[in-house]
């Protein structure tokens, strides 16, 4: 039986760990599609490309080439999975996922790779836009101050050097642009399942999420 499954949320909620877990588990697909945005913040970065020049922005995402091998997300050949979560792509990621041109490139993407492959896919705008017929969404959630301390561990645990307020203040001002951009803004899918993990671990929101699968299993 081909499946999918969105995961949305705010940052830092847990999606892209629980995601993983669940696709191996079952043996889907794990498309990180924040992965992808932030691959076109660091290129566009590099290349010195603006928010504000969105035909050299297009023209930008049409050079790429970006597949996923397992959770990693080689871009024109090149492994990008560590760069990309710098702290310098996640404050300005938001500014170029807000343009409508870049979101319905990278849309089309999105939607071409769960035509072929059973997927669980995470996100904002999975199961409102890109997997509108997905066979269970999930709105993954956490209180911004626990978000945050466990992105500091993330950062921490791989030695990069962060303070936890700087990273609380971009999780703030990222959920707020995230919610409040015209193109696919961050909101629930009214039939998404939702599950704050503030007071659940890892291995606990893993056995919410497996009990819904396999109910459309069996
Ligand atoms: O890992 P974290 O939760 O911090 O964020 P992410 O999933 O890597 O996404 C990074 C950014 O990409 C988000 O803050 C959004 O601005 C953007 N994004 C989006 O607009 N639409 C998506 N489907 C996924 C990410």
């Amino acid at each position: 039986m081909k499946m999918s499954i969105a995961i949305d949320g705010p940052a830092g909620a847990g999606k892209s760990t629980i995601a993983k877990i669940v696709g191996e588990k079952y043996n889907l697909m794990y498309i990180n599609t924040g992965a992808m945005y932030r691959a076109v913040t660091l290129c566009a970065m590099n290349e010195g490309i603006n928010p504000d020049q969105v035909k050299e922005l297009c023209e930008l995402v049409d050079s790429l080439e970006m597949h996923f091998e397992k959770e990693n997300l080689i871009v024109n050949g090149v492994d990008v999975t560590s760069e990309i979560t710098m702290p310098l792509i996640s404050n300005n990621v938001s500014k170029y996922a807000a343009i409508p041109e870049i979101r319905a490139k990278l849309v089309e993407l999105q939607r071409s790779i769960s035509k072929k492959y059973s997927v669980i896919m995470d996100g904002r705008d999975i199961g409102t836009v890109v997997l509108i017929n997905a066979d269970l969404k999930f709105f993954l959630t956490a209180s911004a101050e626990e978000r945050a301390r466990r992105r500091y561990e993330e950062l921490r645990t791989r030695e990069i050097e962060v303070d936890y307020e700087t990273i609380l203040n971009d999780i703030i001002k990222r959920d707020y642009m995230d919610t409040h951009r015209e193109a696919d803004p961050l909101t629930k899918a009214a039939d998404a399942i939702e599950i704050n993990s503030s007071n659940v671990d890892i291995n606990g929101v893993v056995d919410i999420i497996s009990t819904y699968i396999d109910g459309i299993l069996n």
